[in-house]
């Protein structure tokens, strides 16, 4: 299948370029920025896309691609960064720019060629975020456009199909610029749209057939869509060689075990051995308040869990991970400069001396790409539709120390807000709804008398794929609705807080 490959300079919006291109079916994903051209080679992309990113050409450690990638006759679009990148390599310069640009400025283009091809309109808004800009173009450039600050905005080199652009074509305040990126992809570089969900739906469970044979994997399931549609891909597959584990943490959502069993037993027929192993989690989180501590045991206990189910039940040759694309990126495999911004302990796991190879269908997948699938694969409605909520479960929604009466104030109250959420027809709507507790009190009355409860925080946002988020404006009625149930219904909760911070700077989850 036809590809772009894009060299991850660090940039916020690096995913957003493989998301706008496959939009347009074509394959597109996401390498280190360091990826040396042998592998480039090997991939065979059509063509290369350098995101932006945070340094600056001419900075000491400023990341830079292996050179030898100028050389493969593969065109390349460098966006921000990636621009002065270019510029730079090919001995143009490139300076600092008084005030950083930063915002929507106005796009007149001036060749509807190539990367403008079909675009009727002659000036753009496109979006800007950079503190350099290319001041001497580099022979062989031509300006496709320009801003009122900058000259160079768009420019490229048909000789060679070397393009740069000063803006972020990715973002949806660009206008138009999915377009631009699909002229990149498909004009220039000629890149088919070959990739389809309900193809890749056959080829996935094709894959696991030929890479699994008669082996046996266990798959760890959580009632959520992505461990949900990774086991039924592979039981599709390889039908009764599969063995799915469901580990109740004790961290669960309300009624979480119960309608997990009921669907892989009656809605999907595939089998379920249930490990019931709330004592475990609790007893090692006992007394922990670091948040990564506490994903760190949830994770270790999980394994050990894990490994003593293997090997009383196996021997199995593979462990099945629901583990998606943004996972495998966020957790820094990628190797390039993205941060580990919180440790998932789904990726990676087991002991080694159990030998499991690890399967994971998804992991080239986004949700949205994954939500197709599991529709294809008749997933029931109501997982389609639940909110996603994270492996270490209720643990990163409690602040400090986890204890039973935190657990359950947590649990209620989520359940609360999931309902009313859902009478008020707002459920389908949003991201994420859910309750958080911590150990902050507050006075309250009870009756006649006064009472130091728990506060509760709300956080409901909406978001398209959680790597941005913003805080659902929700009506006034609403709120009143879910503070007095909270507050009648659970015991020792005086006070209920919405919390109003978007990602970013803040994250979905609190901790
Ligand atoms: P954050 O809090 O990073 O969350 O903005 C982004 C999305 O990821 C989910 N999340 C997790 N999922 N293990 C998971 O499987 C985790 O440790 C974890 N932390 C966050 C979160 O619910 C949101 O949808």
């Amino acid at each position: 299948m036809d590809k772009i490959i894009v060299l991850d300079f660090g940039s916020q919006y690096s995913h957003l370029i493989c998301r706008r291109l496959r939009e347009f079916n074509i394959f597109c994903e996401l390498v280190p920025f360091d990826i040396n051209v042998d592998k480039i080679r090997e991939l065979n992309p059509k063509g290369i896309i350098f995101s932006g990113g945070p340094a600056s050409v001419y900075s000491k450690d400023s990341p830079k691609p292996d050179n030898k990638i100028f050389e493969l006759g593969i065109p390349i679009l460098g966006i921000c960064y990636g621009h002065q990148l270019i510029v730079d390599h090919f001995k143009g310069k490139i300076k600092r720019v008084e005030n950083r640009e930063y915002g929507n400025a106005l796009l007149n283009i001036t060749s509807k060629q190539n990367l403008f091809k079909n675009i009727q309109a002659d000036s753009l808004k496109c979006w800007m975020s950079h503190s350099d800009a290319a001041e001497v173009l580099p022979e062989g450039f031509e300006v496709l456009g320009k801003t009122s600050s900058s000259f160079s905005a768009a420019i490229g080199n048909k000789n060679n199909n070397i393009f740069g652009l000063q803006f972020h074509p990715e973002v949806a305040h660009t206008e138009q610029g999915n377009k631009v990126l699909f002229n990149f992809a498909n004009v220039i570089s000629r890149a088919k749209q070959e990739w389809n969900i309900t193809d890749l739906t056959q080829d996935i469970i094709t894959n696991i057939k030929d890479l699994v044979h008669n082996e046996k994997v266990l798959c760890a399931v959580s009632g959520g869509i992505d461990s949900t549609t990774c086991a039924i891909l592979i039981h599709r597959a390889i039908k009764s060689n599969l063995t799915c584990v469901f580990v109740d943490n004790g961290l669960l959502r309300a009624n979480e075990r119960e309608s997990v069993i009921k669907m892989f037993e009656e809605e999907l027929k595939i089998p379920l051995n249930v490990i019931d192993a709330s004592d475990k989690f609790l007893n090692a989180l006992e007394k922990i308040t670091d948040p990564e501590i506490k994903r760190k045991k949830v994770g270790e206990v999980f394994a050990r869990v894990f490994t003593e189910f293997a090997e009383s039940n196996g021997p199995f040759q593979w462990l099945a991970q629901g583990t998606l694309y943004p996972d495998v990126i966020e957790s820094g495999v990628s190797g390039g400069p993205a941060t580990i911004i919180k440790t998932h302990h789904n990726v990676g796991g087991l002991p080694d001396w159990l030998n499991l190879k690890v399967l994971e269908p998804l992991r080239l997948l986004y949700k949205d790409e994954v939500r197709s699938i599991a529709k294809i694969l008749n997933v029931p409605d109501h997982i389609l539709k639940r909110h996603p909520f994270p492996g270490p479960g209720l643990a990163v929604r409690i602040l400090g120390e986890i204890t039973a009466e935190k657990i359950s104030i947590v649990r209620k109250a989520s359940a609360i807000v999931e309902e009313i959420l859902l009478e008020e027809n707002l459920y389908n709507k949003v991201w994420q709804a859910f309750a958080i507790v911590g150990d902050d009190k507050a006075v309250g009355i009870l009756g006649d008398e006064r009472i130091v409860g728990h506060v509760v925080y709300l956080r409901v946002v909406e978001s398209v794929d959680a790597m941005t988020a913003d805080w659902v404006r929700l009506p006034y009625h609403v709120l009143e609705k879910i503070s007095s149930r909270i507050t009648n219904e659970i015991n020792n909760v005086t006070w209920v807080t919405y919390t109003i911070s978007s990602k970013p700077p803040a994250t979905i989850e609190p901790l």
